[in-house]
């Protein structure tokens, strides 16, 4: 049932005005008209917050009444929604969302981390009381993948769902396979244009992309947000060369967040991938994020775009605030939160698929012969094998990609590589997806 005909304006507060804040008040402020006729009333900022108030925030204030504590903002008398902009799984944005329920207000956030930890009890105590928590910003940026999937492909049972869920590490990836820079290099470059926070180690470590992973899988298999069973690597390891060996082995390099329902239960993993030059989303470079679902009637779909930004995560976040004055609302995870159904996760070890190794060995006789028996011990068989150039007595790279074989296998032959002399570096691995 809309409540689009209640005559008020929707009353908002929004907690935190950095780049997501300030960009929510600078979108609301200038599509106002836009806004007002698609939710039938308009959208008033009531309250603000965030630490230092004298900053310039290039937006408008002076009709807001400020706070200093967020907490105290969600308690503020008459507010409809409370925003939540400051980020982080635990500290001021979980208790403002807290209170904010607590005090019957809906929630929208773009706060990734505080919804793979808690989301599915937050999502309860929205639900017990009718409220809405929207979360569009919170999950690749601009691009609509929750409603997309919640709403959009509601009608599917979905069975997997990949994507590029960090723009940093995608810009990273996209810079060093373009450039021939090595990895510090282009982290440095990326810090200097702000697409790289100075302690970068939640994007390229995986962490961010795992908890978008954890969301996503809820909202596409119904079942609670299970952050803590995603295998997460980031690109740390990923080296200027193994982009000239993908290229020839006819792969890009992606860090992909890939959850997929198997026999063995729900998969859901972090790492950098190798997936076909051929593959839409190895075409996805530079700060895009993509997303493909794969739903039992609609086939495969495919989502791009910004997954970041000013813009595009405040245009998520009005999206929200659109439907919360509309009266449009779902269930948080597409399912009541007490419907979600556990599933087993499936361990990484049971990860089924081929491989890429990178090795610096010193190149002399009977090497590779050693590395060829570890592989076949474990049973995994080699499909190429390359090595460029000789330097006899010196390390050389040594590449090799693998038949699907099992994670374990492969890890165990791994480990008995590692341990031979004649191996100079640990061995590097690269899982190729064959989407
Ligand atoms: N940036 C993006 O492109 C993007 C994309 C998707 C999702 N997100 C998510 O959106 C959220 C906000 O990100 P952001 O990039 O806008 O962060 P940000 O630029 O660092 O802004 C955070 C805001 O929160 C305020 N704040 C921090 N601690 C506070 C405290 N203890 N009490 C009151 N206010 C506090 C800060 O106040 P001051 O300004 O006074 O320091 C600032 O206004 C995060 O959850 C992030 O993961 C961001």
């Amino acid at each position: 049932m809309s409540d689009s005909h209640k005559a008020g304006p929707l009353k908002i507060a929004v907690a935190g005005l950095g780049t997501v804040g300030a960009g929510v008040l600078k979108l609301l402020e200038r599509q106002a008209d836009l806004i007002e006729q698609r939710c039938g009333r308009r959208i008033e900022v009531v309250a603000v917050s965030a630490r230092s108030r004298g900053k310039d925030r290039g937006v408008d204030l002076s009709k807001a009444e400020w706070y200093d504590d967020p907490v105290a903002l969600a308690a503020h008398p008459g507010v409809d929604v409370v925003v939540e902009l400051i980020g982080g799984s635990e500290g001021p944005a979980k208790e403002t969302v807290e209170l904010a329920l607590e005090r019957g207000r809906h929630v929208v956030t773009a706060n990734k981390a505080l919804l793979a930890h808690h989301g599915t009890a937050l999502a309860a105590k929205a639900e017990a009381q009718g409220l809405a928590i929207g979360f569009e910003a919170a999950v690749a940026g601009g691009i609509p993948i929750i409603k997309g999937l919640r709403e959009g492909l509601a009608g599917n049972r979905v069975s997997e769902v990949h994507g590029i869920l960090n723009g940093t590490c995608n810009y990273i990836l996209t810079e060093m396979r373009t450039t021939g820079r090595d990895f510090a290099d282009v982290l440095a470059d990326a810090q200097r244009l702000g697409y790289a926070e100075a302690d970068p180690s939640f994007d390229i470590d995986g962490v961010d992309a795992a908890h978008k992973l954890a969301i996503l899988t809820s909202v596409a298999f119904g079942t609670p947000v299970d952050f803590k069973s995603v295998h997460v690597e980031g690109i740390r390891h990923v080296s200027a060369v193994d982009f000239d060996y993908a290229d020839a082995l006819g792969y890009r390099i992606k860090l992909l967040g890939i959850a997929r329902r198997t026999d063995r239960g729900v998969e859901q993993r972090v790492h950098p991938c190798m997936v076909p030059k051929a593959a839409p989303i190895a075409a996805v470079d530079g700060v895009f994020n993509a997303v493909v679902a794969q739903g039992d009637f609609v086939d495969r779909v495919l989502f791009v775009g910004r997954g970041a930004g000013e813009g595009p995560t405040a245009s998520a976040v009005v999206a929200d605030l659109i439907d919360i004055a509309r009266g449009r609302s779902t269930p948080t995870f597409g399912v009541p939160a007490a419907q979600l159904s556990e599933a087993q996760p499936s361990p990484m070890e049971a990860r089924r698929g081929s491989y890429y190794v990178r090795l610096m060995v010193l190149d002399r006789p009977g090497v590779i012969a050693d590395v060829a028996a570890a592989m076949r011990d474990q049973n995994v068989s080699m499909e190429q094998f390359l090595q460029r150039g000789r330097a006899p007595g010196e390390a050389v790279p040594v590449v090799l990609t693998t038949h699907d074989t099992d994670e374990a296998a492969m890890q165990r032959a791994l480990a008995t590589i590692a341990a031979k002399e004649s191996v100079v570096e640990p061995p590097r691995m690269i899982r190729i997806e064959q989407f």
